[in-house]
């Protein structure tokens, strides 16, 4: 095996070898990016989430002995976690195309007692999609690569069961969510906006980008959770291998919709064509709903665990929340409080709608962000009264 520094880490109920970061610094701050293999300590949010999400879908859709693939698994830590913490998993197979990343990932497996679960491979990550498709297919695919998703969506549809779980981290926020439109409608077909919601825009065409291809296949896809942490996006979404139910996937597709003087924003439904005049349109883009609020509820939220980082708990909790929040983009309070030259505090603007029978609920996308059903005209002007 390559000669490097390497250390030991616990995360999870796993200790793996990992590059010594503290030996890859850019200023005083470690860089997952320039140590030989791939290893980012605060993407345990990530990887702890998928393990309740893994663990939900289980018995969601009742299944049991699932297998798993990881075609991008760096130094295995998701992998082997996924090995030990997700119950009844019969096997997963965990590939790197570097040589350095595949001997860590068969040493983390060993180390870990996981040898009968683990299969590890040193192949690209689209010849490992074929593969497991001819094999048969696998219950859960994890995508977790270094920018976009893209070039492994279409592989990866080829590669699960029916009914199976697609998992997809994308780290191109910035393409995805506005600084380069042109970027994003070469890379994904779809025009992203800066808009205040933003945020939401790119995961709404992330998810878009997966149906694109679902669609093409006659599938039908449906988010169980999105969300977003700070530099990436996090989508897993059931995979449906039903023609009747790519039909009705085409129905959750269209555009977003922001009127900045009436402070209004929505969602359209219309593929390829917006069923609405308007030039300020983002898309096209995912308008079904982001998230399956019984499942988060009462499957994943479950299986959030004591020994999870606190941030993973924090966001399990908030996307628990958000979930039952009304199909509509999110607002910001700078939005509704312009006129009264202070900034008033998230909870007071959620009270204050809450109080004229409106629902309203933070939302994880952005810290002054809240989503509600109630007029922004109305929220500003009872908000200008406060003053
Ligand atoms: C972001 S890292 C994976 C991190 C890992 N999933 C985790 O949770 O720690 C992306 C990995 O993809 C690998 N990679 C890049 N292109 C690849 C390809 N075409 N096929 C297979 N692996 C690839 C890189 O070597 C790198 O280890």
């Amino acid at each position: 095996m390559g000669e490097y520094p390497k250390a030991e880490v616990s995360e999870g109920l796993v200790s793996i070898i990992v590059p010594d970061l503290l030996k890859y610094l850019v200023g005083n701050r470690p860089e997952p990016a320039h140590a030989p293999v791939f290893y980012n300590p605060r993407m345990e949010v990530n990887r702890s989430l998928s393990i309740s999400i893994l663990n939900g879908y289980l018995s969601y859709v009742g299944r049991a002995g699932i297998t798993v693939c990881e075609p991008l698994s760096g130094t295995g830590v998701r992998a082997v976690r996924y090995a030990k913490e997700v119950y009844g998993i019969s096997r997963v197979i965990a590939n790197d195309i570097s040589e350095r990343a595949y001997e860590l990932i068969k040493l983390n497996a060993d180390k870990n007692g996981l040898n009968d679960i683990i299969v590890a491979y040193r192949d690209d990550a689209n010849n490992v999609l074929l593969r497991v498709a001819r094999e048969g297919g696998c219950d859960v695919i994890d995508i977790d690569p270094f920018g976009s998703p893209q070039p492994f969506i279409e592989n990866s549809l080829r590669a699960i069961k029916d009914q199976g779980l697609l998992c997809v981290t994308a780290t191109d926020v910035g393409v995805l969510s506005g600084k380069y439109p042109l970027k994003c409608v070469r890379r994904y077909g779809s025009l992203p906006q800066r808009f205040p919601f933003r945020f939401e825009v790119g995961v709404r065409i992330l998810i878009y980008a997966i149906a694109r291809y679902a669609l093409a296949m006659d599938y039908g896809v449906r988010p169980l959770v999105s969300f977003m942490d700070g530099h990436y996006y996090r989508v897993c979404a059931l995979v449906i291998k039903d023609r009747s139910y790519a039909v009705e996937t085409l129905k959750g597709l269209g555009y977003a919709y922001y009127r900045p003087s009436l402070l209004r924003r929505g969602l359209v439904q219309g593929f390829p064509i917006p069923n609405m005049a308007n030039p300020n349109l983002a898309g096209p883009l995912w308008v079904g709903d982001l998230w399956n609020a019984e499942f988060i509820n009462g499957y994943m939220l479950r299986n959030v665990r004591d020994y999870f980082s606190e941030r993973a708990r924090e966001l399990a909790g908030m996307l628990g929340e958000e979930s039952l929040s009304p199909n509509i983009p999110y607002a910001l309070t700078t939005e509704v409080s312009r006129d009264v030259g202070r900034e008033l505090p998230i909870n007071d603007v959620i009270s204050i709608i809450r109080r004229i029978g409106y629902q309203a609920y933070r939302s994880h996308f952005h810290p002054k962000g809240f989503r509600t059903d109630a007029d922004l005209m109305r929220v500003r002007d009872l908000v200008k009264q406060l003053k």
